[in-house]
C-alpha cells in the first residue's frame, strides 16, 4: 500500500498477487479488490492489473462499486454473526448461573423418610412380585438412566433383577437427583406397583418411590461409566475392564447361567451318588504331559499347578466310591485359541467298577440332566433364551464315531491337514492327532454332539487303558460339541500294575512321584474310568459364546492375568 495525494493507494495484480499472503503493496498485491478493500478501508484507491505485463491503473467506476458492495455486505455479516455470538454467550452465561443455582438450591431440598408411612420391607429386586402395593426398601446401582421434565426414571440393579423406578417432585430436584449418574449405589423406598396398561417395564412393575438416597456416588463427565467401556470398546480394553465390564447384562447372564450350571452338575452327581472332593492345585506330578505345567518353587523343590484332578479322584474310589470334583486346573500352552486358557475350570469325575459303554452313557446323562436342570429355573431359562435364542437341549442318544472312522470321514470329506514337514494339506491317516481346525469342521458338519472314541495310544496319556484285543488303541473318548469342539476328554484307566508301569516307560515318566498312584493298582484295583469336562467350554456351548473367554469370571490366556 502506498500514500498518493493523502489517499491509500492499495495494488491489485489479478494474476500474480494473492488474497491470503498479499498485503497491497506494489511488490505484494492482492489479488481481488474485494480483499484490497477489506485490508485498506472502502476509502482507498485500488489500482489494478490483469497480468503481469501491465502497468498498474485505477480500478474502473463499475468494477470498484461491486467490490465495494461486496466489502460492505461482509462487514454486515461479520457484525451480524459477533451479534449472534455475543448474544449466545450471554444466554449460554445466564443458563450456566441458572443452573448453577439450581444445583445450590437443590441442596435445600432434604429428603426425609415419612414416619406416618408403613414400615418398608427390604428386599431384592427379585422379591418385589410377591410384594406388591407393598412399601419396600431396596439398595442396588443405577443401571440407567433418564432425566424427564418432571420425574427422573430409574432403572435399577442388584444382581437378582432389574427394577424401574420413579422419582416425583421433590424426589427428583436433591442435589442428589441432579448430579446423579449411571452405577452409582442408592437406596430407595416406595410402593411397587403395576406399571400402567400399555407400559412395559422389567417384572412387569415399577417403584414409585417416596423417599431415595445415594449411598456410593458414581463420577459423571469425562470419568463417567459409559466413557471407561460402552458397545465400541476394544478387546484390550474390555480385557482391561473385565471388573466394569461384568455390570453389563450379557456378562452378567452369562455369569448367572455358570452358577446355574455348576449347581445344576452337583445336583446331578449327588443323585448319581458321586460325592465331591477338593483335590490339592499344587502338585508334584503331571497328567497331560510335560509340555503344558506351570512350574513353580516348592521350598526348593519343583512343583507344578495341577492340569488335572484326575489321579486324585482316583485315590479316592476305594475311600468314598464315585467322586467329583470341580477345581481350577491350569495349561501352559501358547495357544491363543479362542478355546484355550491358562486356568479354567475344570468338572472331573471319577467312578469305580464300570465299563467304558456305561462311562459315556454316564458322561451322556449327566450332561443332559444338567442341562435340563438349568433350563427348569425361569431365570435362567430367560437368560438363556436371551444368549443363545436357538439353543435346543441335546437328544440322547450322542453319535458315537470311533477314532478309526472319523479318519475315514475326514478323507471322505476332502478334511485335510497340514503336514509339518512340507507344509502342504494331505489326507489323514491312522495315527495321526485330528487337529483342531478338521475336528472342528467335522463336529461343524454333523451338527451334533458327537462322542469321538478308540484314539490311538501313542497320541494319549500314559493312563489310559487299551481297548482289548485291539491294543494300539485305547478306551479313551473325546465328546465334541458344535461351534465348540471338544468339551470332554474321559477314559477306562488301566487297572493293572505292571500295564501301568509300561505306560510311565511309553511317556519317559519317573515312576518314583507316582507312587500314590501306583498304589491304586496294588491295594485291591479295580476296573474304572473317568472324565473332564471343560467349564468355560461346555457355557460357550450352552449360551452361544464366540469364545471361553467370556465364559470366566476373570480369564487367563497367554500375557493375560489382569486384573
Ligand atoms: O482332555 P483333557 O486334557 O483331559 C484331562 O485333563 C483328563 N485328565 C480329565 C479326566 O479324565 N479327569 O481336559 C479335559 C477337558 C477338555 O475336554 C476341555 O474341555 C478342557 O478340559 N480343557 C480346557 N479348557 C480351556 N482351556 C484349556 N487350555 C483346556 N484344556 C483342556
Amino acid at each position: 500500500m502506498a500514500d498518493h495525494n493523502d489517499l491509500i493507494v492499495v495494488y491489485v495484480d489479478e494474476a500474480q498477487g494473492s488474497d491470503l499472503t498479499g498485503n497491497g503493496s506494489i511488490d505484494t498485491p492482492f489479488q481481488s479488490p474485494v480483499a484490497a478493500l477489506t485490508a485498506a478501508g472502502l476509502h482507498a484507491m485500488v489500482h489494478s492489473r490483469k497480468t503481469p505485463n501491465e502497468t498498474y491503473e485505477p480500478l474502473g467506476t463499475s468494477a470498484l462499486k461491486k467490490a465495494k458492495k461486496i466489502v460492505e455486505l461482509n462487514e454486515k455479516k461479520a457484525r451480524k454473526a459477533d451479534e449472534l455470538k455475543a448474544k449466545a454467550n450471554a444466554e449460554n452465561a445466564e443458563r450456566s448461573a441458572k443452573e448453577a443455582k439450581r444445583i445450590e438450591d437443590s441442596k435445600n431440598v432434604v429428603l426425609e423418610e415419612d414416619p406416618s408411612l408403613p414400615p418398608a420391607m427390604k428386599t431384592k429386586i427379585r422379591g418385589c412380585t410377591s410384594l406388591r402395593m407393598k412399601r419396600v426398601r431396596i439398595s442396588g446401582w443405577v443401571h440407567r438412566l433418564r432425566r424427564q421434565k418432571g420425574p427422573t426414571f430409574i432403572v435399577l440393579r442388584d444382581g437378582t433383577g432389574f427394577l424401574q423406578c420413579v422419582l416425583s417432585d421433590r424426589l427428583s430436584q436433591t442435589y442428589d437427583a441432579l448430579t446423579l449418574a449411571t452405577e452409582a449405589a442408592i437406596q430407595i423406598t416406595g410402593l411397587v406397583q403395576e406399571v400402567p396398561e400399555g407400559k412395559s417395564a422389567p417384572g412387569g412393575h415399577e417403584l414409585i418411590a417416596d423417599w431415595w438416597g445415594v449411598l456410593g456416588a458414581a463420577p459423571s463427565g469425562d470419568d463417567a461409566f459409559s466413557n471407561r467401556l460402552n458397545a465400541e470398546s476394544e478387546g484390550n480394553v474390555l480385557a482391561d475392564n473385565r471388573h466394569l465390564a461384568l455390570r453389563g447384562e450379557v456378562a452378567a447372564s452369562v455369569l448367572h447361567v455358570r452358577a446355574g450350571v455348576l449347581s445344576a452338575f452337583r445336583k446331578v452327581f449327588e443323585a448319581h451318588n458321586l460325592t465331591e472332593v477338593t483335590p490339592p492345585c499344587m502338585v508334584q506330578t503331571q497328567v497331560e504331559g510335560g509340555a503344558t505345567l506351570f512350574k513353580f518353587d516348592y521350598y526348593g523343590q519343583p512343583a507344578f499347578l495341577t492340569q488335572s484332578s484326575q489321579l486324585y479322584l482316583e485315590t479316592c474310589l476305594p475311600s468314598l466310591g464315585d467322586v467329583y470334583s470341580i477345581q481350577e486346573s491350569f495349561r501352559a500352552e501358547n495357544s491363543h485359541t479362542r478355546r484355550h486358557l491358562s486356568e479354567y475350570t475344570h468338572l472331573e469325575a471319577e467312578l469305580a467298577f464300570i465299563t467304558f459303554d456305561e462311562l459315556m452313557t454316564h458322561i451322556e446323562e449327566v450332561i443332559c440332566e444338567a442341562v435340563s436342570m438349568v433350563l427348569a429355573v425361569p431365570r435362567l431359562a430367560a437368560m438363556l433364551k436371551q444368549l443363545h435364542p436357538e439353543f435346543q437341549p441335546p437328544k440322547r442318544p450322542f453319535l458315537r464315531m470311533s477314532y478309526k472312522n472319523a479318519i475315514k470321514y475326514l478323507n471322505e470329506h476332502g478334511i485335510q491337514r497340514k503336514d509339518d514337514e512340507t507344509g502342504r494339506f494331505v489326507d489323514h491317516t491312522v495315527g495321526d492327532d485330528i487337529a483342531e481346525a478338521a475336528e472342528r469342521q467335522m463336529t461343524d458338519e454333523l451338527g451334533v454332539p458327537i462322542f469321538l472314541y478308540g484314539f490311538p495310544k501313542e497320541i494319549k496319556a500314559f493312563y489310559m487303558k487299551k481297548i482289548p484285543g485291539d491294543e494300539a488303541f485305547t478306551e479313551s473318548c473325546d465328546l465334541l460339541m458344535p461351534n465348540v469342539g471338544e468339551i470332554v476328554g474321559g477314559s477306562m484307566r488301566i487297572a493293572d500294575m505292571d500295564e501301568l508301569l509300561a505306560g510311565y516307560k511309553r511317556e519317559g515318566i519317573d515312576p518314583a512321584p507316582y507312587y500314590w498312584f501306583t498304589d491304586q493298582r496294588k491295594y485291591g484295583t479295580c476296573e474304572h474310568g473317568g472324565y473332564g469336562l471343560g467349564v468355560e467350554r461346555f457355557l460357550a456351548w450352552l449360551t452361544n459364546r464366540y469364545t471361553v473367554r467370556e465364559c470366566s469370571l476373570y480369564p487367563r490366556w497367554p500375557g493375560r492375568a489382569t486384573p
